[in-house]
């Protein structure tokens, strides 16, 4: 019996997840700047967080989550996303009393039931950040700062901002009605799912790709915010512009969770297949309430990160080579190959990254194995060495070869 993984899943093997090492480091390192600290939460939590969090007529919550009953009669889900359970355990653990805004992020699987494509897993990993405590604008902006910083700062090109405002749940009550009065007519020329949607959720109708030719004169949710909610969407787009992150106003743009309110937002980028958005988040100002916690504003993000690893395979963008071995050594004998176990060992406890063959094979196929791992260093290792305790390391690049004391390897290398 042959078993292979589960459809909509990936194995991210050597030569691949040196692009992932890359980019989970540089998602670290953004948010050790931003002064982002880590969180972690379960892979699994209760499905009532989810249907209460993310929103029962969303199609995560009504298709796409991988539901279970445990052993102790619980009905328990594979976290379709991270914010929900960041403002779990937000609550849970009082992190409200805390006078500071509680700025977290995560990167981790998390686990959808979608129609696998290129861009569209069933497991697949998001960078998330949530910002909990505050609803200053300026925050929101720098939320939408931080994706786009991370997006340039691991390569990738042409990465555009649509930011849109949501406005409040009365302000989208009162849009819903004008959006029904221009939709009603149209039904029946609309696709099955816009039909549908127009029932259970008409603000994403707009979203609609099929459809756009039938949405020119669509009202804009724009035109309907109050004074609260245009003067805050004013100052994130004012924020922005201080800070140079270029954007453009999609007021179509609504997001397929229902916790958002105020700021809206996606990443677009063409070059993953019929997929262009690379990530989305917007502000919560109502979830942390709604899951039991306090009044607590929130604002958050979403990168989805096989998007853009295939993103930087499309654009072929250079990444720095992670792999280089720093030096191999090439061992003839016997007496050779136990010196070579102690000599590895030796470089790697000072910081080398030392190779060395284990199929007893000869001169010229280490030799190949030392090219072929790109080793920066090569060194033969032979009795005479052994005897003077000396060893010549041959510099790769320069063509180089020098005699080093076994005891000085390291430090040569270091340079
Ligand atoms: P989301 O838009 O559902 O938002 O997902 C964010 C990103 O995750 C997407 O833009 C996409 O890059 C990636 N993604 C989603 N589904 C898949 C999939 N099936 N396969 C591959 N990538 C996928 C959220 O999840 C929110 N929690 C974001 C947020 C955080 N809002 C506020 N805080």
């Amino acid at each position: 019996m042959k078993f292979q993984k589960s459809p909509g899943t990936q194995d991210i093997l050597p030569g691949s997840v040196e692009k992932w090492q890359f980019i989970e480091d540089k998602a670290r390192d953004i948010c050790r700047r931003f002064n982002f600290r880590e969180i972690r939460t379960p892979i699994f939590e209760s499905t009532d967080l989810f249907r209460r969090g993310v929103g029962e007529t969303t199609d995560i919550v009504e298709k796409e989550m991988y539901t279970f009953i445990d052993r102790g009669d619980r009905s328990l889900t594979l976290r379709p996303e991270g914010t929900a359970g960041v403002v779990r355990s937000y609550v849970e653990n009082k992190l409200f009393g805390d006078p500071e805004v509680s700025k977290l992020f995560y990167v981790g699987p998390m686990f959808r039931y979608e129609r696998a494509q290129a861009g569209r897993y069933r497991q697949f990993h998001q960078f998330g950040i949530e910002a909990i405590g505050s609803v200053e604008p300026a925050l929101d902006a720098e939320v939408i700062a931080l994706g786009y910083t991370f997006f340039t700062e691991i390569g990738l090109k042409g990465v555009g901002v649509e930011i849109n405002s949501v406005g409040t749940p009365a302000v989208r009550a009162a849009f819903r009605e004008k959006l029904l009065a221009f939709l009603e007519p149209k039904r029946e020329i609309l696709c099955k799912d816009c039909q549908s949607r127009i029932d259970r959720n008409p603000l994403r109708v707009l979203d609609c790709k099929v459809d756009q030719q039938h949405f020119t004169d669509a009202p804009s949710i724009l035109d309907s915010l109050d004074e609260e909610c245009s003067i805050h969407f004013e100052k994130v787009k004012q924020s922005l512009t201080d800070m140079e992150i270029p954007f453009t106003i999609n007021h179509r743009l609504v997001r397929g969770l229902d916790y958002y309110t105020h700021t809206a937002f996606e990443y677009k980028a063409e070059g993953i297949g019929a997929i262009d958005t690379i990530g989305g988040g917007g502000r919560y100002n109502g979830l942390v309430s709604d899951i039991g916690g306090p009044e607590q504003p929130g604002v958050g993000l979403g990168l989805g990160l096989e998007r853009a690893v295939l993103l930087l395979e499309h654009q072929q963008t250079e990444l720095p080579n992670l792999n280089e071995i720093d030096v191999y050594i090439v061992a003839l004998g016997e007496a050779a190959d136990r010196e070579a176990t102690k000599l590895v060992h030796q470089l790697r406890r000072q910081g080398i990254r030392a190779e060395r063959d284990y199929q007893g094979r000869k001169m010229k196929a280490q030799l190949k194995s030392a090219d072929r791992l790109g080793a920066r260093f090569t060194a033969i290792l032979g009795d005479d060495e052994i005897a003077r305790g000396e060893i010549a390391l041959k510099d790769m690049s320069k063509g180089e070869q020098r005699m080093v004391a076994f005891t000085a390897i390291a430090q040569e290398i270091k340079g």
